[in-house]
């Protein structure tokens, strides 16, 4: 692993990098403007005190298309219409597969922000080339929010690199080996065009948990000894499916249910553990080279899916430091959605109860029990990562500075299947060995039609494949 890499190697915090030098960037709103002489006048504006970014006779407003109209879709693009104080952003179109996904996030926008979506029916579009119409209708340095199952991502990112689009991607951004090594082309590709893309680990741009990296990087709590993080709870989202209706196209029914499928999402380990995983990485500022885990299905009545009911798996650093990460998705259990450090000198809580707030804090002792103990906490207002996120991506395209967090979320995505590929297959997988298995979920995900076949396929009973370690062991089914 390239230790430029490493998990704060690139916007860290969520704070934005100094421009680089010489970098051969995309036609900018800068280059245009300086192209066409508007930048003369940005002292007299500047002194005016309206934003930087607002030139005189130039439309400056940032154009954004959705991609992927669900539950997160449909947040992303209200965080995006929310950024405040940074100039003009629209809604202007939005792709689903389905029609009324797209319907409602549609009302419920425009409903909330009313001016700043302006998609009439013909920037709506439907179906699986949807999202490059969708990318017609922006300009070179507009946005696209990529909110569809992590599958679809590295297709609907190289077109939107292609036609010099900014990016806003949803985690996982990969799925398993070769997307993660297509992905980090992309970042590659992406970076040279200086477009700026987001990944939505939105943690990373809490200002809690940055203010703890930088404590535990201050040697607050001594050497990091453990890292363990916990994401137990009932049954969420659709990782848990039942057998296909007999009306529904199967294709269809996959991608309603993407968290039941490994080729869609990298099941519910990838899309739910994810953000703890890449938060404790964060605090250790690796990541891990190892990972050994055990998982199984248990009360499965009539579900059909591909997912375990509960994994626990050992990440090892290179220093030889351990990350435990425990899921969970069974009802009437224990439920806990945490992470925490623990150090020579103290412990860290990283995250409690969920994402936001953070609840970030010190303790100057292991337990964490006696508020006495309490070395550091947050101030009581945390502000929501969601919303930190797209101020930061908006303020590094108003400012052109470099920001893309792509190869970042890459690795954050690769590591967490390593994790699951463990536990799927009963045997101990290294990062490299991650990187290079060869077991591509969907091949043909950029090819894909609502009626043409889908990437797995159920037995006689409607059952789909599930792992089963120790006796696959080179694929997870
Ligand atoms: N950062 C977070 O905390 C967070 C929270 C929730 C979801 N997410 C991520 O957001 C993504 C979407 O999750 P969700 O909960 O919004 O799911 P969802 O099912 O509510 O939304 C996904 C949408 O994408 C559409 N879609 C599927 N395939 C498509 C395609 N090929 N082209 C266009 N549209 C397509 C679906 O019809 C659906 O409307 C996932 O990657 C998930 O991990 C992130």
């Amino acid at each position: 692993m390239n230790p430029a890499n490493s998990p704060s190697g690139n916007l860290a915090s969520g704070t934005l990098q100094q421009p680089r030098s010489g970098s051969n960037s995309i036609v900018s709103r800068r280059d245009v403007l300086r192209a066409t002489g508007a930048l003369a006048t940005t002292s007299m504006i500047a002194s005016m005190a309206i934003p930087q970014t607002v030139y005189a006779g130039e439309d400056n407003t940032i154009k954004v298309a959705l991609v992927g109209c669900g539950g997160r879709g449909t947040g992303a693009a209200a965080n995006a219409l929310s950024v405040k104080n940074q100039g003009p952003i629209k809604l202007v179109a939005m792709a689903d597969v389905f029609p009324n996904r797209l319907n409602s996030s549609y009302e419920g926008l425009k409903g909330q922000f009313k001016d700043q979506v302006d998609v009439p029916e013909d920037r709506r579009f439907v179906g699986f080339e949807a999202y490059k119409q969708a990318i017609d209708c922006l300009s070179p340095g507009d946005v696209v929010i990529m909110a569809t199952p992590p599958a679809f991502r590295w297709v609907q990112f190289t077109y939107a690199i292609a036609k010099d689009v900014n990016t806003f991607m949803e985690k996982p951004v990969t799925v398993d080996g070769p997307s993660t090594k297509r992905m980090l082309q992309l970042a590659d590709e992406s970076e040279k065009k200086n477009l700026k893309v987001g990944v939505g680990l939105m943690c990373r741009h809490c200002d809690a948990r940055g203010e703890l990296f930088k404590r535990i990087q201050d040697g607050e709590i001594g050497d990091l000894l453990l890292l363990r993080a916990y994401r137990m709870a009932g049954p969420t989202a659709t990782a848990f499916a039942k057998k296909k209706p007999e009306n529904q196209k199967e294709l269809m029914y996959q991608i309603q249910n993407f968290h039941a499928f490994l080729w869609a999402s990298g099941g519910g380990f990838s899309d739910f553990l994810i953000h703890n995983i890449d938060e404790c990485c964060w605090m250790k500022n690796a990541w891990p080279v190892k990972a050994q885990a055990t998982g199984g299905r248990h009360f499965r009545g009539d579900y059909v899916d591909q997912n375990f009911d509960q994994y626990a798996v050992e990440y090892t650093f290179a220093d030889g430091t351990k990350l435990l990460m425990e899921g969970r998705t069974m009802p009437g259990c224990h439920q806990e959605f945490a992470s925490y450090a623990h150090g020579s000198k103290g412990a860290a809580v990283i995250s409690q109860s969920g994402h936001a707030p953070s609840r970030a804090r010190t303790y100057k002792s292991q337990d964490m029990t006696s508020k006495d103990n309490i070395l550091w906490q947050f101030g009581p207002k945390e502000p929501s990562p969601y919303q930190l996120e797209w101020d930061h991506l908006v303020e590094a395209i108003r400012k052109d500075r470099p920001y893309n967090e792509v190869r970042r979320g890459a690795e954050a995505s690769l590591v967490t299947s390593m994790g699951r590929m463990a536990a799927h297959t009963g045997q101990v997988i290294t990062y490299d060995a991650m990187l290079n298995c060869d077991h591509e979920f969907a091949p043909n995900v950029d090819s894909l039609t609502e009626d043409g076949p889908a990437p797995v396929v159920a037995d006689a009973e409607g059952k789909y494949p599930v792992p089963m370690p120790g006796l696959k062991t080179t694929r997870e089914y």
